[in-house]
């Protein structure tokens, strides 16, 4: 026997590393050259990659810490759950990076009593503990200004570049959102002015402290409900499917590590079964490694895994429709039913046969807090999850039967 399925390279899942990353050759790159030019002391801004559910972002930002990590940066991530315990978590990391570098003396003192009044966390020279009762805070957006401030200043010290990554931040709370945001801007804007020992000349740097933000589409509407600038000040890292050619090679790279082969009309089939959808393509490749047993995955293969991987899509779409109401789950189904290039709110609004005002907090569920819908260029609504439409239509014609 050539292939097991123990030896399956395929991942099927959400936030798991893949044995092998697949194409975002853009975004990484652009990333390098975030992290070189921060080195340099130059100002870059900040990162903000949004896009749907199972697209890469939480994996894209774990490869770069990882690589980052490698090159001795200084890297704190964390994902946020809804409120503003995301806060306590990166100063908790931050807290921990110092103490692993051997620098819990060297934080100033100010930092340090903001560390214990955020967090409740105390750092010195013997390392971190937590206090009982955090201190009350009167501004948390200044402490975690001050505090950040303090660490990409130790980071510039020690000749390295100090990176946060916060995931999934469309759930932090709006206070929360507009403080944390509004910290790091400032903190990406201080200017250090050294003078050239020689020439006399002034030189100005910025702090190494670069930025990650990963979340659904929706975080830019939130930043802009707190209040906040950064969605229009940061640069935009949107995550399409993958293409053609990242695909392609991807499916090889992944039965090769597994120790096989694929033909390239198996891989064809694949990549329509999956159409570019990240999650979707650890969903086929699974189902297609496991359908035969030879060296190289055929075509025929591949066509029995995209027809077993079916109720497995099928049951995720089901997953999220299990959430809703029925109101809000006939307002899909209806929307499903109007063609994607027609596919307004008024549109649906009249499929439904009500109108669109009385649909828009069932709109509204679906878009900000289910993110099954989203709205798209020219007022159109799309589908957030890669084939959700086809599916309900799908289904919705087979009970009509
Ligand atoms: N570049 C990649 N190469 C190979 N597999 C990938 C890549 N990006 C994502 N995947 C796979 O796709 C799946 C979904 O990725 P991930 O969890 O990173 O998505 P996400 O955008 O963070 O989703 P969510 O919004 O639900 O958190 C995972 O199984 C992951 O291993
Ligand atoms: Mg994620």
């Amino acid at each position: 026997m050539a292939r097991a399925p123990e030896d399956n390279p395929f991942t099927p899942g959400f936030g798991n590393l893949p044995r092998v990353f697949a194409g975002r050759r853009h975004e990484f790159a652009d990333l390098d050259l975030m992290v070189e030019r921060l080195g340099r002391g130059v100002y870059e801004q900040a990162r903000l990659v949004t896009a749907d559910r199972g697209f890469g972002k939480t994996t894209l930002l774990r490869e770069f810490e990882e690589e980052q990590l490698e090159a001795e940066r200084w890297v704190v991530r964390a994902s946020a759950t809804t409120g503003d315990a995301v806060i306590g978590r990166l100063c908790r990391q931050l807290a921990d990076l110092l103490a692993a570098h051997d620098l819990g003396g060297s934080l100033s003192r100010q930092a340090r009593e903001a560390l214990q009044r955020l967090a409740g966390l105390s750092i010195g020279p013997a390392g971190v503990s937590v206090e009982l009762s955090p201190a009350p805070t009167a501004d948390r957006g200044v402490e975690l200004e001050r505090l950040l401030a303090a660490v990409a200043q130790l980071a510039r010290e020690h000749g390295t570049v100090l990176l946060m990554l916060v995931d999934e931040a469309q759930n932090i709370a709006l206070d929360a959102l507009g403080q944390l945001f509004h910290a790091i801007q400032e903190v990406q804007t201080k200017i250090v002015t050294t003078r050239d020992p020689v020439s006399r000349a002034t030189r100005r740097e910025a702090l190494p402290f670069g930025v990650v933000i990963a979340g659904l589409p929706g975080l830019v509407g939130r930043l802009q409900q707190a209040g906040s600038t950064f969605g229009e000040r940061s640069k935009p890292l949107p995550l399409a499917p993958f293409g053609d050619a990242d695909m392609r090679e991807g499916f090889r790279a992944l039965v090769r590590e597994g120790g096989a082969d694929i033909d390239a009309e198996a891989v064809d089939v694949l990549m329509a079964g999956c159409g570019g959808y990240p999650y979707f393509f650890h969903v086929v490749g699974h189902e297609a490694w496991n359908a035969g047993t030879g060296r190289v995955v055929t075509a025929a293969d591949a066509r029995e895994g995209v027809a077993a991987a079916r109720p497995l899509v099928a049951e995720l779409y089901e997953q999220r429709l299990a959430e809703l109401g029925q109101k809000q789950r006939d307002y899909l189904v209806a929307a499903a039913a109007v063609p994607a290039e027609e596919r307004t709110s008024s549109e649906v609004a009249m499929a439904i046969g009500v109108s669109t005002a009385a649909l828009g907090s069932t709109l509204q569920a679906l878009t900000d807090r289910h993110g099954l819908l989203r709205r798209g260029a020219e007022g159109r609504l799309v589908f957030t999850l890669t084939g959700m439409d086809r599916y309900l239509a799908e289904r919705a014609e087979a009970s009509e039967k």
